[in-house]
């Protein structure tokens, strides 16, 4: 038995592959041995290459992930039957070092997959060779370009596993690694096994398929498409040659600018849950229950977000007739995630049962969790505040769902501020993987605690921000729709502006996203942030007039763009025409803008304003925001997110542009000093991160 034993996920770090090789020459060795099992310590099996070595190799530093292709076929060639035993994650690196196996078994909740190209990458450890060759070319397309994992019972189907083992896993192996080898020689070695390579005519339909998928759904991505060369080497070169292609179209990747930002989006997804006096013995409340007040969008989908982790959750409303629409809403959505399959009807009941309306506080006082998701103002949610913080029991704590009001204001009708936080969800709430978690001055470091803890039971990333206006993701994002509509009133088109940024990777262009979220609610935000504006600086003129004509966004059919039934935004010459109506009537002259310049003033604005959070420590690192803007915001995460993408650019580059725009536009591109500081002594948001975190660890 071999056991590999790398915490926390037995990444194939320095030192494992060596481990491997030296275990298995003894097991070869010893006359004893009729048979080995390999199998993963801990949590998991191997969850892949080491990506902090695919990092270093990614900037040009240190040796780089080593290469596995002596392990494999040693393990492949071995005359004893070596049996994989996968429990957890068998991913990447770690399922190619399973597939040289000659046998796989796996628990029945095991999960495998390569899903290399959400590192930008593709496998390196021949796993585009000898997968088509287990699971066929149409499933090995699939698996690679979506980089999702299946599970056992697929796993099974498709022959990546030979069996599967119910109760102990190694127990399992052991038997089946016995009855295999008293049946004696051959073991199958992947490499040798072509019946499932199809034919020279199906593999062109199927890899032909797999491009047209990666190109509409990993859109600008270059991975996607170079895993597909990579399994087109696999049927049509005989295994070493494909190895060497595999080989080289790999090293092709790590030299792209896509593979570093994907690379630094895997690692500050996960240094976003690390903040500075929260250790991992910092004690946590058990949420065992929970409620939520509002059966309204947000409400719906936070509840929804609670049962799927398995947690109970009363909804409130105060209208029986709002709660019946709320839970009519939630229904639908359960029902039509059954219908595409992503679940079956007897979960869809499970979870619905978890949901319990209600109209009175009745149940409440037993909660360990309240989320107020109740309409956007300040006097309803300080009356909400008093009235939960008579009825919960003193350890319950108290979360309110807001984007834009002070923590602190609300914490304040309480008489346990400490236990109140900011849940910031993003519509829908049970799909949407960001939750910004917003900190008061009084927040106690347990309740932060408890609260990251809660987004990872929801699957979420739960970014920890500071209680500023529109926290961190909002705030990033009203100057760049203002700079949208300011570009337009120049000469652009909304479709045009849209188009621009959509080609640049944004999953929608800012005008069809205002649209969705409604101009009344635009509307709502800019008057808010009124008092910021300052005499001479200019104020986007168009979304008042849309706003009092009714043209609401989706919902009434018509905002920036008319809407048909398929909700696809058209452009309307009306708008068009108010554009340079209002523009002439203002004096403001009309050009052609250049996509360029949509990008980068668009871009640009954000950034600046993410310095200006940054320098403030409403966001810790740098990487936070990126975060922020990845998993809620559209960003594309092949460019890492606004300040990583602000790092390739050069801060330098940037500064200048900005300085430009301040002396065509004005004050409001004053640059944020931390991007003057930054720029000017050749620095990057990365290492500013990195001294960040230096000062947070200390020495
Ligand atoms: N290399 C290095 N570190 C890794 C790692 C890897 N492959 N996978 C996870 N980690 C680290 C994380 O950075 C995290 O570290 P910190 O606690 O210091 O932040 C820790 O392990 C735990 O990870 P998660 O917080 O993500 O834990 P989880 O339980 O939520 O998820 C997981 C576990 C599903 C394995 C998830 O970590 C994951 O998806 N990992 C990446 C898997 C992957 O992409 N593998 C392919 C690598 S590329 C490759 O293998 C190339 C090749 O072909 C040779």
């Amino acid at each position: 038995m071999i056991t590999i034993d790398n915490p926390p996920v037995n990444a194939l770090g320095p030192g494992v592959p060596e481990g491997i090789s030296a275990a298995l020459d003894r097991a070869e060795q010893e006359p004893s041995v009729s048979a080995i099992v390999m199998i993963g310590a801990g949590r998991t099996f191997v969850a892949g290459a080491d990506i902090k070595q695919l990092e270093e190799q990614a900037h040009g530093r240190g040796p780089g992930a080593p290469n596995l292709h002596a392990l494999l076929k040693k393990i492949e060639d071995c005359g004893k039957p070596v049996v994989m035993a996968i429990h957890g994650t068998a991913l990447g690196g770690g399922l190619e070092l399973a597939m040289a196996g000659h046998y796989r078994v796996a628990r029945p909740d095991a999960q495998a997959g390569q899903p290399e190209v959400n590192l930008g990458i593709i496998p390196g450890a021949e796993g585009s060779q000898r997968l088509p060759r287990l699971v066929g070319v149409a499933a090995a397309v699939d698996m690679c370009v979506s980089g999702k994992p299946i599970n056992a019972a697929e796993g099974l189907q498709l022959g990546l596993f030979d069996k599967l083992v119910e109760g102990d896993l190694l127990t399992g192996a052991v038997a089946f690694a016995r009855e295999i080898a008293a049946k004696g020689s051959p073991h199958p070695k992947t490499r040798e096994r072509n019946e499932k390579l199809g034919t020279l005519e199906s593999n062109a339909l199927v890899l032909a398929a797999g491009r047209e998928q990666a190109r509409k759904t990993r859109r600008n991505m270059t991975a996607p498409l170079a895993v597909i060369d990579a399994i087109e080497a696999a049927v049509t070169m005989p295994f070493e040659e494909g190895c060497k292609r595999e080989r080289e179209i790999i090293q092709q990747c790590l030299a792209s600018y896509q593979s570093r930002a994907l690379i630094h989006a895997f690692f500050a997804e996960r240094a976003a849950a690390r903040i500075p006096g929260i250790s991992k013995d910092t004690r946590t409340y058990k949420i065992r229950k929970a409620a939520v007040i509002g059966a309204g969008t947000m409400g719906g989908g936070i509840a929804m977000a609670c049962a799927n982790a398995g947690i109970p959750v009363l909804i409130i409303d105060a209208e029986q007739a709002a709660l019946d629409r709320g839970l009519a809403t939630v229904g639908k959505n359960y029902e039509s995630s059954v219908k595409k399959g992503r679940f079956s009807q007897e979960t869809m009941e499970q979870r619905l049962a978890l949901i319990q309306p209600r109209l009175t506080y009745n149940g409440f006082e037993e909660v360990d969790l309240i989320i107020e998701a109740v309409f956007e103002n300040m006097a309803l949610k300080k009356q909400v505040f008093a009235g939960i913080d008579k009825i919960a029991k003193a350890d319950c704590i108290l979360a309110t769902n807001t984007s834009t009001l002070d923590i602190d204001e609300i914490a304040a009708a309480t008489f346990r501020p400490h236990m109140v936080i900011g849940t910031h969800f993003f519509s829908p709430a049970h799909v949407m993987r960001l939750l910004e978690i917003v900190r008061g001055t009084a927040t106690s470091k347990e309740v932060v605690a408890t609260t990251l803890a809660l987004a990872k039971q929801l699957r979420k990333v739960g970014v920890v921000v500071g209680n500023c206006r529109g926290f961190v993701g909002n705030r990033m994002m009203l100057p760049y729709m203002r700079e949208a509509q300011l570009l337009v009133e120049e000469g652009a088109t909304p479709a045009q502006v849209d188009r621009a940024l959509y080609d640049f990777g944004m999953a929608m262009g800012i005008f069809a996203v205002d649209d969705m979220g409604g101009l009344d609610l635009a509307w709502r935000v800019r008057q808010e942030y009124k008092h910021l504006e300052k005499p001479g600086v200019r104020v986007p003129l168009v979304l008042e007039q849309l706003f009092r004509m009714g043209r609401l966004g989706q919902k009434t059919g018509a905002g920036w763009y008319r809407y048909d039934e398929s909700r696809k935004p058209i452009s309307d010459p009306e708008v068009e025409s108010l554009i340079e109506t209002t523009a002439k009537q203002a004096a403001i002259p009309r050009r052609t803008i250049r996509d360029e310049e949509i990008i980068e003033r668009c871009i640009d604005v954000m950034i600046n304003e993410g310095a200006r959070i940054l320098d403030e420590g409403h966001a810790q690192r740098a990487g936070d925001i990126d975060t922020i803007y990845l998993t809620g915001y559209g960003f594309p995460a092949y460019r890492g997110g606004p300040m990583w993408y602000a790092d390739t650019v050069g801060l330098k580059k940037i500064y200048d542009r900005i300085l430009e725009f301040q002396r065509q536009h004005g004050e409001w591109w004053e640059p944020a000093p931390l991007l003057k500081r930054l720029a000017e002594e050749g620095g990057t948001f990365a290492g500013f991160d990195a001294s960040r975190e230096a000062i947070m660890v200390g020495p």
